[in-house]
């Protein structure tokens, strides 16, 4: 890998991070390292830490290892684990995270990965190589009920259960392998014309299932927050609607400064509000940016700011 991802809403994400001499900050998707770059060309006087559980990201990180060896830490691991992780390596408070989800270019281009319909591979889709499960295990071993429902609950997918039975009865004749094969069943079971989409929403599917992508995205979302710094940020991109929500969701919920019913005539819920949303409305990429980089324009970017709690 030589060349840099090219980075989704980046002017938006460095202004988000509001980067300042003397601060820490992290990266939680180091991916091709775009971010990362522009990140530490900034100039600021910063310590900046790149996570991310591809080992391809890890090669391409040993670039700016190598050129910024005070100011940038490279760790290959979960983003569900950073709380810990900076810990290790004796960081308990940060100012500032980014999440850019989901798959970068160079896994999505790379056929042998499996993340694509549209090229040939085995159906790996394993973000981290270390991990066991593919979309190969899933396709020849799961049930028409559990694969139906992964197809509904991560894609989706209003003919879930068609393309699951055909799945079902495909498998019976012949293992399936790779992603051509796939494609192929997808297309030729559904009664929809738009086969393109619904091999999008049966790869994301499988994508998000095979990598846990929710619950890590949840749990890694709740410790950033705790770990920020006062007027610290957490700045996320997301990609598709069910992690956009997510991203909401935990936001307005740690906005809150009440959480008892309607109905109470007074609060007893001692919640406290830990997070001041800066992004009322997602911020999406301009059409230009969507013209250069097509990958861009399902993006949107939500930004909020810790608040000194007591
Ligand atoms: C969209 S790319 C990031 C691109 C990056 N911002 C850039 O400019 O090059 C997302 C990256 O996050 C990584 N990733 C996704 N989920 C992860 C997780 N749970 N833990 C660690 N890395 C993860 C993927 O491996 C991928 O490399």
């Amino acid at each position: 890998m030589k060349e840099y991802h090219v980075p989704v809403l980046l002017s938006e994400c460095l202004e988000a991070l509001d980067l300042q001499d003397g601060k820490i900050y992290v990266d939680a998707t180091f991916g091709g390292g775009g971010h990362s770059k522009k990140i530490l060309e900034s100039g600021k006087d910063i310590k900046l830490f790149g996570f991310d559980q591809d080992p391809d990201s890890i090669e391409q990180s040993k670039i700016l290892t190598e050129k910024y060896p005070e100011k940038f830490i490279m760790i290959k691991e979960n983003f569900a684990n950073i709380r810990t992780c900076l810990a290790l390596e004796r960081i308990k408070k940060v100012d500032g995270i980014l999440f850019d989800l989901g798959v970068s270019s160079h896994q999505i281009n790379d056929p042998a990965r499996g993340f694509s319909f549209s090229g040939d591979g085995n159906l790996n889709m394993r973000m981290d190589q270390d991990s066991v499960l593919t979309a190969a295990d899933i396709v020849n071993t799961y049930s028409f009920e559990e694969l139906a429902k992964i197809f509904r609950e991560f894609g989706e997918e209003k003919e879930a259960g068609r393309i699951a039975n055909s799945i079902i009865l495909e498998r019976s004749k012949k293992e399936i392998q790779t992603t051509l094969q796939l494609s192929k069943i997808i297309e030729n079971s559904i009664i929809s014309k738009k086969s393109i989409k619904a091999k999008a929403r049966i790869f994301q599917a499988l994508r998000i299932y095979i990598n846990k992508e929710m619950e890590v995205l949840e749990i890694a979302l709740n410790d950033s927050i705790k770990i920020l710094n006062p007027g610290g940020r957490i700045v996320v991109i997301a990609y598709h609607s069910l992690e956009d929500r997510i991203v909401k969701n935990i936001f307005k919920y740690e906005a809150k400064s009440c959480i008892c019913p309607p109905e109470f005539p007074i609060c007893v819920c001692d919640k406290v509000s830990t997070l001041k949303i800066i992004s009322r409305k997602p911020i999406v990429p301009t059409t230009i940016e969507i013209e250069n980089n097509p990958r861009a324009r399902s993006a949107k970017l939500r930004i909020a700011q810790k608040k000194e709690v007591s």
